[in-house]
């Protein structure tokens, strides 16, 4: 099986991911944790990635779709992948329609996590990473066990960079002008599932299998 999930920053595209992942035994891909990884590495593309992050603004469309085309042409991806963040744009999402023909494959599911703008605001303020391993946490809904510390690594948990209130607007607002488009596109080809993100971490969890299990008997 192969997934894509979005939903607006701070929508729980992470935390829903791991749990997928974990169940369905699927390869988690995620560009913004790719791009994070080598912005912490200093490599070539965590230079070109960070000026853009750290605005709040979208990586340029090309330098997305040749990370995402080198990963999932990896031997781990052919068992099945759940692509977190990407595509982002229309321009994105033919793209990935092109690779994945390459390849042989197709996406099966488009999981898209709807939550009202009030609830993004207190998951994205409440967030915190871990500045290792850059597991997630938050402070209310999901904190660590020890205060300040990583469950897994115990290295300090802190703020994203780009969680600051100036640029979780513009997130939001460039995902409705950039991304929101995607709805329409994926809806058109029958892949569109609808769910629903307010309540616990577990609930929402439980309607992406509930939805996933429908498709699965027919
Ligand atoms: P990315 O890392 O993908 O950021 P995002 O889309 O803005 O989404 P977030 O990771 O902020 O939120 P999330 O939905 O994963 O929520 P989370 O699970 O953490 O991308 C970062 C940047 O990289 C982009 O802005 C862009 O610049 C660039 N980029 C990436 N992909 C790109 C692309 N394709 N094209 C161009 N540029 C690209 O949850 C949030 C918090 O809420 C957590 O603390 C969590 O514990 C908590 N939480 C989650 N669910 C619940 C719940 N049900 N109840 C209570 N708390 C919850
Ligand atoms: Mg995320």
């Amino acid at each position: 099986m192969n997934l894509l999930i979005m939903g607006p920053p701070g929508s729980g595209k992470g935390t829903q991911s791991k749990l997928v992942v974990e169940k369905y035994g699927l390869v988690h891909i995620s560009t913004g944790d790719i791009f994070r990884k080598a912005i912490k590495e200093k490599s070539e593309l965590g230079h070109l990635a960070k000026s853009y992050i750290e605005k709040g603004e979208y990586v340029p469309d090309d330098i997305v779709c040749e990370v995402i085309e080198d990963r999932l042409a990896e031997d781990d991806c052919k068992n099945g992948f759940l692509l977190d963040g990407f595509p982002r744009t229309i321009y994105q999402a033919v793209k990935l329609e092109q690779m994945l023909e390459k390849l042989n494959k197709k996406i099966d599911h488009v999981l898209k996590i709807d939550v009202d703008p009030y609830v993004l605001v207190k998951r994205r303020a409440g967030r915190r990473v871990c500045s290792n391993c850059g597991s997630s946490y938050h402070l209310e809904f999901k904190p660590p066990v020890t205060k300040g510390a990583c469950d897994k690594c115990g290295h300090a948990i802190v703020q994203r960079a780009d969680d600051t209130e100036e640029t979780a607007f513009k997130r939001l607002d460039i995902y409705l002008k950039s991304t929101y488009p995607l709805v329409e596109y994926y809806d058109a080809k029958e892949l569109l599932r609808n769910i629903h993100g307010f309540g616990t971490i577990e609930r929402v969890f439980f309607r992406i299998n509930r939805e996933l299990e429908k498709y699965d008997n027919h």
